[in-house]
């Protein structure tokens, strides 16, 4: 048999669809497959179906029930056997499309646990895939099937989360957002669900979303239960400021290609020029002269491309290196690429805007004491203004510390000319095509 309740009931002998009869059968035979292999008494199920004021009436329909069940179940329905005054129906490992379920949902969280990622969402898909609506979906009055109701239903959720949690593991972000948006609207308050939207962002390059994903989580809960974000989910927002890899994807696969800064992917082809000047710019910054290099060229000159090789370059010659980016998708918070490069930077609470890049560069001046700094400012064009200006600020002050700014914009960026004054230099690279 093939009996089915994770949608409207439905019973299967082989092929052959089982004609159920009306509410009551159909209560009864719900209620016999909820409390399988039991002996259920009459005056129990009568008093699941009907209540505490049961017509006089209910013993004879029960009976009738069961009599028309029996001619439809296979072997004159022998699997539904009298007991004394109670009836019992057998029902085997795997003929309830629950059980599979929660046989597929062990296997799939057993495989998660051992970090087999893809058999992990294999396992979870094909179990969710016997859902085919809400649970007992024709029983959703019916007092007796109430809890059940409820507890597969959060066993659906929890399902869909482990199955995103393997996709994730899985190096699968890309086409999890639009779903995971619509998890997190039907179930706002699921903290699991809005740690993976900010993940799935963040791994799929939209931080600035991801932040903002956060933010929304912290003002939902706020709102609806008077209580802050879990320490966990706060933790994930301050790795996303920081951009720490302990939050990049498990298989370094998408993320790695798409997050510069730590080796350049190819060779740097005919940048033999540039590669020269910025050699002995590590040099000067590495025995305590610091410098500011900008770069400018239009779209795919390679400017990244060379920052990345620089960037290699120092961290062979021991230097640390922070990486930012401006964005423009919209939404991201003050001081972005900053932010970015250096998770500790303070916020800017209202300070003026002096002693707060004062402040910003005594931090800097400390940290390249500890470990020679390399710091690359990508997308500058994409900067917000505060940026650019906490850049020249920082770039007056960078002579006198073991540091080495590289500034990159695309032709026409914003306070080019400014940041070309408080340079030592310049590059513009032309378009490579
Ligand atoms: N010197 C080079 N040698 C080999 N490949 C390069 C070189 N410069 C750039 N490329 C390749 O050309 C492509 C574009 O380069 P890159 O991303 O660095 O451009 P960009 O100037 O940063 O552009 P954008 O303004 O859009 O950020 C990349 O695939 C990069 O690997
Ligand atoms: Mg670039």
């Amino acid at each position: 048999m093939d009996y089915r309740i994770l949608g409207p009931l439905e019973a299967f002998d082989g092929e052959r669809a089982l004609s159920l009869g009306g509410t009551r059968q159909r209560s009864v035979l719900a209620l016999l497959l909820l409390r399988a292999q039991e002996a259920l008494t009459r005056d129990v199920i009568i008093d699941e179906l009907w209540g505490e004021t049961p017509p006089p009436t209910a013993a004879k329909v029960l009976q009738n029930c069961i009599s028309a069940l029996r001619k439809e179940l296979p072997d004159g329905g022998a699997a539904l056997r009298t007991v004394g005054g109670a009836y019992a129906l057998e029902v085997a490992s795997g003929e309830l499309d629950r059980d599979r379920f929660e046989q597929g949902l062990a296997k799939g969280r057993a495989a998660l646990a051992a970090g087999e990622s893809e058999e992990a969402a294999e396992q979870l898909r094909t179990a969710l895939a016997l859902w085919r609506g809400g649970p007992l979906s024709d029983f959703s009055y019916e007092h007796f099937a109430q809890e059940e109701i409820a507890r597969l239903e959060e066993l659906h959720v929890e399902a869909v989360e482990d199955r995103i949690d393997a996709d994730l593991a899985g190096g699968r972000a890309e086409g999890l957002v639009a779903e995971l948006e619509a998890l997190v609207g039907r179930h706002p308050l699921r903290e699991r669900l809005r740690r993976q939207l900010m993940l799935a962002l963040y791994r799929t390059g939209r931080q600035a979303e991801a932040l903002a994903a956060y933010r929304d989580a912290r003002r939902t809960l706020l709102g609806e239960l008077g209580i802050e974000p879990t320490r966990a989910l706060q933790e994930l927002e301050k790795a996303i400021l920081a951009q720490d890899p302990a939050i990049d994807v498990e298989p370094r696969r998408a993320a790695r290609a798409a997050a510069p800064g730590r080796h350049a992917a190819t060779p740097v082809v005919g940048r033999d020029d540039e590669l020269t000047v910025f050699d002995a710019a590590l040099d000067d910054a590495l025995a305590g002269r610091g410098r500011l290099f900008v770069v400018v060229g239009p779209p795919g000159a390679g400017k990244t491309h060379l920052a990345d090789e620089v960037a290699s370059r120092a961290k062979v010659r021991g230097a640390a290196v922070r990486w930012g980016r401006g964005w423009d998708g919209g939404d991201a918070p003050p001081y972005w690429p900053w932010r970015q490069a250096i998770r500790e930077l303070p916020e800017h609470d209202g300070a003026e805007r002096f002693r707060y890049f004062a402040a910003v560069t005594e931090l800097l001046r400390t940290e390249a004491a500890k470990q020679p700094l390399v710091l690359v400012l990508d997308d500058l064009q994409a900067a917000d203004e505060d940026s650019l200006l906490l850049l020249e600020f920082v770039a007056s002050e960078v002579a006198e510390m073991p540091m080495l700014i590289v500034g990159v914009a695309r032709d026409g960026a914003p306070r080019l000319e400014e940041l070309a004054r408080v340079a030592t230099r310049t590059l513009q690279l032309g378009s490579r095509t």
